[in-house]
């Protein structure tokens, strides 16, 4: 695995934060973006004319005081990836990746994904006239994220494996086809996705939380989490270092094994990996060796947590008026019992990324709350904060007498 290193000078913190500030108000794509405006921390470009930008980043930091009360904390804070142009915190690293590819004057581009690195790759690739071709784990990618591809133009193969099979296959050919790979193993999406942190250091005026709360799957985030808050401290843009707490499902959770062992050498796969929440529904995470650093150098800590609770932590999101996909939701579960065990104190100022957009799995929604959801295995999950559509007949005063009621 390759990881960006950069030499010669950098701008002293003071003068970067005010350059960084002010180009929130400029009109030009390069300021817009939240990846690009902080340029100076990802400087892999020598000139930015092969930039592929859709204004990704600028996503908001949301107070959610139900979900904090609900996570055993006095105050919660929810960045949301979900409000990026294609709904996930993939386009960050995007924005990067495909960058790369037209510098390098690639013509063809391709990905393995759960849903929503295919959905941020198909766009982004269209976007800068490359080609996408992406593999997907046949019926086990969320509708809203099949569709996304299809649209935005790539070239879609369903593979009758799962996400860690088939990336081993891909890895192989994109090489002997001179095809340029854009999973997180690409060095410059994870340069892409440091700007989350930075993006939300900036947003707190370089006062770092306590916690930082993510999801874990293929682990490409955690990398990028770790090295971005690494890099923040060397420069002197943040004066320490939050913490880490990557939440993993139950059925899905190699990462947590891992930290949970006396020998952390090596990683023991999943090798059948289970969890409605498909976009973390991987059993061999590649970039584990970066995470686990990151991890252990952050004094960060590893959860899992059941398919139940990813439901119901998921519809209290959605009762503050947010909203994600059942990935992201894993964050306040994995919170929950991370306060109720006293690892997180009651008053710490925690940060919990939301990955992915509410309308990325619509049909896991309607399941919950209709009371027809199942996790794997067949176990019905219970709608504790269920709310089911009314069918009512077309008269006033039945309806009247209903609402009254
Ligand atoms: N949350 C969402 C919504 C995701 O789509 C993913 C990963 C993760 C969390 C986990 O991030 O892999 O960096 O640890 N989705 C990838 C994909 C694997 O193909 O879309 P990670």
């Amino acid at each position: 695995m390759l990881e960006a290193r950069y030499s010669g000078d950098r701008m002293p913190a003071p003068m970067l934060k005010t350059l960084w500030r002010g180009r929130r108000t400029s009109n030009t794509a390069l300021d817009q973006s939240g990846v690009w405006r902080y340029r100076e921390m990802i400087p892999f470009l020598d000139k930015y004319d092969s930039v592929v930008t859709l204004r990704e980043g600028n996503t908001p930091l949301l107070p959610a005081p139900k979900a904090a009360q609900y996570g055993g904390l006095d105050y919660l804070t929810f960045k949301h990836q979900g409000f990026n142009p294609t709904g996930s915190f993939k386009d960050n690293g995007m924005t990067c990746g495909a960058s790369q590819a037209v510098r390098l004057g690639m013509k063809r581009v391709a990905c393995v994904s759960t849903g929503n690195t295919s959905a941020s790759m198909a766009a982004y690739s269209s976007a800068g006239g490359l080609q996408p071709i992406i593999f997907i784990p046949h019926g086990n990618i969320s509708y809203g994220k099949l569709a996304q591809a299809l649209e935005y133009g790539a070239m879609t193969l369903q593979v009758e494996a799962n996400f860690d099979q088939i990336l081993a296959l891909v890895r192989n050919l994109a090489d002997k086809l001179g095809i340029y790979l854009l999973n997180s193993v690409n060095p410059f999406r994870i340069e892409g996705q440091k700007t989350i942190i930075v993006e939300m250091m900036d947003y707190r005026d370089w006062n770092p939380p306590d916690w930082i709360v993510l999801p874990g799957g293929n682990l490409g985030n955690t990398s990028a989490f770790g090295k971005a808050l690494r890099e923040l401290r060397e420069w002197g843009l943040i004066d320490r270092m939050p913490r880490l707490a990557v939440i993993q499902a139950e059925g899905s959770a190699p990462f947590y094994d891992l930290m949970h062992t006396a020998d952390r050498s090596k990683l023991r796969a999943v090798e059948h990996p289970q969890t409605l929440a498909t976009a973390i529904k991987i059993g061999d995470p590649v970039s584990w060796p970066k995470a686990l650093y990151e991890v252990e150098q952050s004094r960060g800590v590893v959860e899992m947590v059941s398919e139940q609770e990813i439901a119901d932590a998921k519809a209290v999101i959605g009762l503050c008026g947010i909203g994600c996909e059942p990935a992201s939701a894993a964050t306040l579960a994995g919170i929950r019992k991370l306060t109720a065990a006293g690892v997180i104190a009651h008053d710490a100022d925690v940060v919990a990324v939301l990955t992915g957009n509410v309308l990325k799995d619509p049909d896991y929604i309607y399941r919950y709350h209709t009371g027809e959801l199942e996790a794997p295995g067949g176990l019905r999950i219970k709608p504790t904060f269920g709310n089911k559509p009314v069918v009512v007949p077309n008269d006033a005063a039945k309806i009247a007498a209903l609402l009254e009621n």
